[in-house]
C-alpha cells in the first residue's frame, strides 16, 4: 500500500516513521509513505500557501492553487486514488474506517493548517473527508500519523503475530483483556492465577470474560455491535443482575 501525504510541514512525519513498526512495515516494502511539501508548488515569491479569508474575520486560510498544483502533479487529475482530508468536520475515523481504508492500494492524504482550506480544495479535489474526534487540532498532520499508523497495522505481514491485529480492542468489537508480564507479584499485585496455571482453555475463557466484562463497564455502546455468542450473552446478563441486585 502506498500513502501520500500532502503537508507544509512534512518534518513532522519523519520521527514517527522511523521509529519501530512502522519503520519495519516501510523497510520491508510493505507500506511506502511519501510526504510531499505542499510548499513546493506555491509559485509566488515568497511561496505563500496561506491567504487572508474573503469576507473577514481572523486567521488564515489555505489557499488552493498550491494544494491543487501538489496533489495534481503526484496522484495525477483526475486523482488516481481517493483523496482524504484530515479535518475536524469529517466522517469520524474508527476501526471500521481503518478496515476499509486497508483495501485502498494508495490513499492521498491531505492536512490542512490554520482556519481550514479553501472551499474549492473540498468541492473538486477531496473525495473523503475524515476526523479522529471530536477536538480541533491544530493541524492534519497528527491525524494522518493516527490513520497511517492504524491501517497500517491491518496490512498482511506488519504485524509479527499474524493474529495481532485481529485481537486487538475494536478488532473483535471488544475492548482488550488485561495484560501482565513478569515479576508474578509487584508491589503485592498479584498476576491472576489462572494465566499461570497453563490450562489454555482456561486462559481464554477467562480473557473472553475479562473483554465482556471491560466493555461492559467501560464501553457497553460497543456491547450492541459486537458478535457474541451465547456464553457471552450469558455472562453480560448475569453482570447485569449482579448489578440490578446491588442497585436494589
Ligand atoms: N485537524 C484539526 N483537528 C482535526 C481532527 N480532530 N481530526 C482530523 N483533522 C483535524
Amino acid at each position: 500500500m502506498r500513502f501520500d501525504i500532502f503537508s507544509i510541514f512534512p518534518e513532522i512525519f519523519e520521527c514517527y516513521l522511523q521509529t519501530s513498526i512502522m519503520q519495519r512495515a516501510i523497510q520491508r516494502g510493505l507500506v511506502t509513505i511519501e510526504t510531499h511539501n505542499i510548499r513546493d508548488w506555491a509559485t509566488d515569491k515568497h511561496r505563500m500557501t496561506d491567504d487572508e479569508p474573503f469576507g473577514g474575520g481572523g486567521g488564515m486560510v489555505m489557499k488552493p492553487e498550491p494544494i491543487f498544483a501538489a496533489v495534481e502533479a503526484v496522484v495525477g487529475a483526475p486523482p488516481a486514488c481517493p483523496v482524504i482530508l484530515l479535518t475536524p468536520q469529517g466522517r469520524l475515523f474508527d476501526f471500521g474506517v481503518a478496515q476499509e481504508l486497508a483495501q485502498y492500494e494508495r490513499l492521498a492524504l491531505l492536512c490542512g493548517r490554520y482556519e481550514g482550506v479553501d472551499e474549492r480544495v473540498r468541492q473538486a479535489l477531496v473525495s473523503d473527508e475524515i476526523s479522529i474526534g471530536d477536538y480541533v487540532l491544530t493541524g492534519g498532520e497528527l491525524p494522518a500519523l493516527v490513520v497511517v499508523d492504524a491501517v497500517t497495522r491491518l496490512l498482511p505481514g506488519v504485524l509479527g503475530d499474524p493474529q495481532a491485529a485481529s485481537q486487538d480492542s475494536h478488532a473483535t468489537g471488544l475492548l482488550e483483556y488485561p495484560h501482565y508480564t513478569r515479576p508474578a507479584e509487584f508491589r503485592g499485585m498479584k498476576v491472576p492465577d489462572v494465566l499461570r496455571s497453563g490450562d489454555h482453555a482456561k486462559i481464554a475463557r477467562w480473557r473472553r470474560r475479562q473483554s465482556l466484562l471491560r466493555t461492559w463497564q467501560r464501553r457497553p455502546d460497543l456491547l450492541a455491535k459486537a458478535r457474541l455468542n451465547e456464553d457471552d450473552t450469558e455472562f453480560l446478563q448475569e453482570l447485569q443482575r449482579k448489578q440490578n441486585r446491588e442497585v436494589v
